[in-house]
């Protein structure tokens, strides 16, 4: 039955920290994750690891050089390995057919094709990243035309749930591991070995097997119905806010609801990272490819809405500035598109900072673990601004929040990080132009003393 070597294609936000949590788990299993990054794989094998996740360094500094390990020879990982998870970016197709929509596989295709290559002996191949239904027909035929004499391959469906920030405790004590294979005795014992994997540390029950179709389409609505819960509650802020009502007890009543959960009904500035736009957009071109416009239509909205929110609040900011916002000083705080992670795929404050840049105001933006240049790079982007120059000069990055706020004339509130909510708001107010504003776009802050101390306020689904 064993697996005694497993190899990973992709050693990014999921295939880093989720074969980092495997090898902690199965110290009878040689892990290596492989990538064609030199960069990122030196990063790996290096004090400061390519990506910020809470208790993701002590899981590597535990297991690296032991049973883990970080490689750029992908040849060896895969002729050396009983099991190959691929987890490489499946990021939405900026050309051609289904350009903006569509899945784009072609690093899927690539991973495919290095293992129909170089693959001298029996193989399962895992399908970790996330992909349109029927991706792993891809995958098969490419292996399936190219086998050698004597090498079997078995495709399996192994989608991944876990979120940024706190991966290590979703890996280790996962909600489910969803497993799908082929309906034939050589899918089911894949299947089986496959499990074997995760019993080391999933209760059993928590394991499901099923077929390939159901696994892969699983992971797209898992997706689609979180990011439609934001929606929805984003889309009842703006009625609060019309109306006096509070968003947040909306919530808290909504939630006491045993059938529908206090979970991710959190109202924000819209969701950002970067795979709920991704996998939605994805359902939407697989409903429209398979003639069913109305369900497009449908989870089209949940986007819809999504961008609506996050120009409704920067709406507000301009607005609130008495519509003139030319060379003012705003601080953005928070830069990630959640707490807990310096990731800044589709962050909303992008979408914030964009408009802001494009309305003339200079920039002062601090977020804990954001590198600087990864802001520059997400606002000087070919995609957000065709003068990356003019928009440079307006932005300044800051180490502290307070250095970032000193002298403006307003705080936007991006990311919900926990410092954010310790700052010395009279410290800060002393320090600002006035009227001294404060855009709250997480609800973290505590308003009404803040309104005590002289700011004007507003945040996202409740008036002030
Ligand atoms: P990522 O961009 O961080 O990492 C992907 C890595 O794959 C890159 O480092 C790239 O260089 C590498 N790669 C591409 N082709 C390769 C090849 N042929 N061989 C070796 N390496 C190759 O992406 P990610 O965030 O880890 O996401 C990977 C997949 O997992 C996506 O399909 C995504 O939708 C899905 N997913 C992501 C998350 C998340 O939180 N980020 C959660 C669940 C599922
Ligand atoms: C999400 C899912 O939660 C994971 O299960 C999934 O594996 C992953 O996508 C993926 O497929 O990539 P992630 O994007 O890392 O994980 O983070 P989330 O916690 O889901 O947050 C996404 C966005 O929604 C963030 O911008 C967050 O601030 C926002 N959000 C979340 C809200 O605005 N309100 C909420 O109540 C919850």
């Amino acid at each position: 039955m064993v697996i005694e070597k497993i190899c990973c294609l992709g050693a990014g936000y999921v295939g880093g920290p989720t074969c980092s949590v495997i090898a902690l788990k199965c110290p009878d299993i040689r892990v290596t994750v492989c990538d064609m990054s030199v960069e990122r794989i030196n990063q790996w094998n290096s004090e400061k690891l390519p990506i910020y996740e809470p208790g993701l360094d002590e899981v590597v500094q535990k297991c690296r050089g032991k049973n883990l390990f970080f490689s750029t020879d992908i040849a060896k990982g895969i002729r050396e390995a009983d099991l190959i998870f691929i987890s490489v970016n499946t990021p939405t197709k900026l050309y051609g057919n289904g350009k903006g929509r569509a899945a784009d596989l072609k690093y899927i295709e690539g991973a495919a094709r290095m293992i129909a290559e170089l693959a001298t002996s029996n193989k399962i191949v895992v399908e970790k990243s996330t992909v349109p239904v029927k991706a792993a027909e891809i995958i098969m035929k490419i292996l399936r035309a190219n086998t050698k004499p004597g090498v079997e391959y078995q495709i399996l469906s192994n989608p991944e749930f876990l979120a940024e920030g706190s991966a290590i405790v979703d890996l280790l004590e996962a909600d489910r591991v969803l497993i799908g294979g082929e309906d034939t005795a050589e899918g089911h014992e894949a299947v089986k070995k496959l499990c074997w994997v995760y019993e080391h540390w999933i209760d059993t029950k928590n394991i499901l097997t099923t077929n390939t179709w159901s696994s892969e389409l699983s992971k797209l609505a898992a997706n689609a119905f979180l990011a439609q819960r934001i929606s929805s509650i984003n889309s009842l802020s703006a009625v609060c806010e019309a109306t006096g009502a509070d968003v947040s007890e909306v919530a808290r009543a909504v939630g006491k609801d045993s059938r529908i959960g206090p979970k991710f009904l959190e109202a924000s500035i819209g969701f950002g990272g970067s795979c709920f736009q991704k996998d939605i957009l994805n359902l939407i071109y697989l409903c429209e490819c398979l003639n069913l416009p109305e369900v497009a239509a449908y989870w089209q909205q949940v986007i819809d809405l999504n961008d609506y929110q996050k120009t409704r609040f920067t709406r507000k900011v301009i607005e609130s500035l008495f519509n003139t916002i030319t060379d003012k000083k705003i601080a953005i705080l928070g830069f990630s598109f959640k707490k807990n992670t310096g990731d800044t795929r589709e962050s909303p404050a992008i979408h914030v900072a964009k408009t802001l840049l494009e309305e003339g105001a200079k920039l002062h933006i601090y977020d804990p673990k954001v590198e600087h240049d990864q802001i520059f790079f997400e606002l000087t982007h070919p995609s957000i601004t065709s003068e990356p120059e003019l928009f440079r000069k307006n932005i300044q990055i800051h180490n502290t929040a307070y250095s970032a706020i000193a002298g403006t004339h307003a705080i936007v509130l991006c990311t919900e990080w926990d410092e954010f909510k310790e700052l010395d708001y009279k410290k800060i107010y002393d320090v600002m132009m006035k009227p001294a504003y404060i855009f709250d776009g997480r609800k973290i802050l505590d308003h009404d003393s803040l309104v005590n101390m002289g700011f004007h306020v507003q945040t996202i689904g409740k008036r002030l």
